[in-house]
Parts: structure tokens; sequence; C-alpha cells
């Protein structure tokens, strides 16, 4: 049996909630997720200072909402500059992510340095040489850079995944300014991307893409939009 003290609250509840709504057009279920959002963004602070704990440098405010996964190999560097933002929760990308951020080196001598205002969801970053992003430049979900192979053959069938190998195997990647990469695009090692280009979703870019051009499809296929048009 609901009381009259009760019955206040939940009437100014729902007060409250058909304001929301009136105000800004949104249903209130989408008012009351944007505030769990926020609070979300709360939690995110100790994964950042988790991040820093881990060796991360920070030149400036980054955002992450959800925790990502980090990994820094002795005596490497990763580099968040200003503005930097990492979707690492479900529900921090419209098209939801599948996995959290991987920021990882995997050599002493690696380095993943990110721009001002670069945008991740869900994007994993390995490197074993150097993997560079430029300012501005945002990964739709899911995407993978990976400037080395992870596993190399060794003996008669095995396959090895040590360091020395991997330094020797990386080659570095550097994505320019502006730059937009598809849902579920993977770059490979030694590509460079220039600035203002585009990758489509998907695709597998195994070679550079000047500025200003488009990559799509497995191997990526480069073209200059207009010319395309
Ligand atoms: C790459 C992209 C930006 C190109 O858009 P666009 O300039 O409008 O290009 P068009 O749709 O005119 O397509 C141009 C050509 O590329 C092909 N193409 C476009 N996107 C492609 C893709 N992802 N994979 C394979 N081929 C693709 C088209 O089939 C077309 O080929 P054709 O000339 O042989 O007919 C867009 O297709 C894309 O992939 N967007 C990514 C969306 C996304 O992942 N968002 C992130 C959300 S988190």
């Amino acid at each position: 049996m609901v009381g009259c003290y009760e019955r206040f609250w939940i009437d100014c509840l729902r007060q409250r909630l058909l304001c929301w709504r009136a105000m800004n057009g949104h249903t209130s279920a989408t008012l009351l997720g944007e505030k769990i959002g926020h609070l979300r963004m709360l939690s995110s602070l100790i994964w950042q200072w988790e991040a820093r704990f881990k060796g991360v440098q920070f030149l400036g405010k980054a955002t992450f909402i959800g925790r990502p996964l980090v990994s820094v190999a002795r005596g490497s560097k990763i580099v968040l500059s200003d503005g930097v933002r990492l979707y690492n929760a479900l529900r921090a990308n419209p098209l939801a992510n599948f996995q959290p951020c991987v920021l990882r080196t995997m050599t002493g001598a690696a380095s993943l340095i990110l721009g001002p205002s670069v945008g991740l969801s869900g994007t994993v970053l390995c490197a074993g040489a150097s993997i560079e992003i430029g300012e501005e430049t945002i990964f739709g979900s899911g995407a993978l850079v990976l400037d080395n192979d992870f596993h190399w053959p060794a003996g008669e069938w095995g396959w090895t995944t040590d360091e020395e190998t991997c330094r020797k195997n990386a080659r570095p990647i550097k994505i320019g300014r502006g730059v937009f990469v598809g849902a579920r695009a993977i770059i490979l090692k030694g590509v460079t991307i220039g600035d203002r280009a585009a990758v489509g979703a998907g695709a597998v870019v195994t070679k550079d893409v000047p500025a200003g051009h488009v990559a799509v499809g497995n191997p990526a296929r480069v073209f200059r939009p207009e010319a395309n048009g």
C-alpha cells in the first residue's frame, strides 16, 4: 500500500520526468540513460588514475568513459594529448562497443602518441615500434591498428611472441590529422595515412593512403573522392 508520503515523492519524480521530456524532446528513459552516463564518467576518473599509475603520460585533460585495457612495456611511452577521448563502455558509442579501447606498447622501444582531441571507440592500438595519431582523428567502433604481427614462426611448428622478434618485425604507423577511420577497420604495419583521409568500415589497410583520399575494402583500394563521384 502506497502512503501519502510515498505518493508525494512518486508524483514529484513523475513531474520531473515529464518536465525533462517536454523540455528536450527526449524520452525520460533517454534522459535517465544520459544521467547514468555522467555517473559513469565520474567513475572513469579512477581509470585515468590507473593509466597514470601504469605510466601513461597525460598532456592535458582526457576523457575516459569506462575502463580501457592499458599495458605499458618498461621503457616505452604512451602519451595522451589534451582532449583525447577514450570510449570503452558498451554504451559509449551509438553502434555499441563490443570491447574497450586497448592501448598497448609491446617493446621497451615502442611509442604510442595520440595527438590533441583524438577520439577512440573500442579501438585497439598495439605498438611494437611506434603508432602516431594526429589531432582530431577519430576511430569508429572496434577498429584495430597493429604495427607488428604478434606471432612469428619459431622452431619446426611453433610460434613465438618474444620482444626481440617483435622489435625486429614492427614497422611504424603514422596517421595524420583529421582522419576518419570507419568501424572495424584494420590498419596494418608500416602504413602512413595522410591528413583528412578516410578509411571505410571494415577496410584492411596494408599500403599508404595519401592525404584527402579514401581507402575501402580488403585489401584496401585507394581513391580520391572527386575522381570517384
Ligand atoms: C568510406 C566511406 C566514408 C565512404 O563514403 P562515400 O565517400 O560516401 O563513398 P561512396 O558511398 O560514394 O562509395 C564510394 C565507393 O567506395 C565503396 N565503398 C564505400 N564504403 C565502403 C566500405 N566500407 N567497404 C568497401 N567498399 C566501400 C562503394 O561501394 C563505392 O564503390 P564504387 O565506386 O565501386 O561503386 C563510407 O562508405 C564508410 O565506410 N563509412 C564508415 C561508417 C562508419 O564506420 N562509421 C563509424 C561509426 S562508429
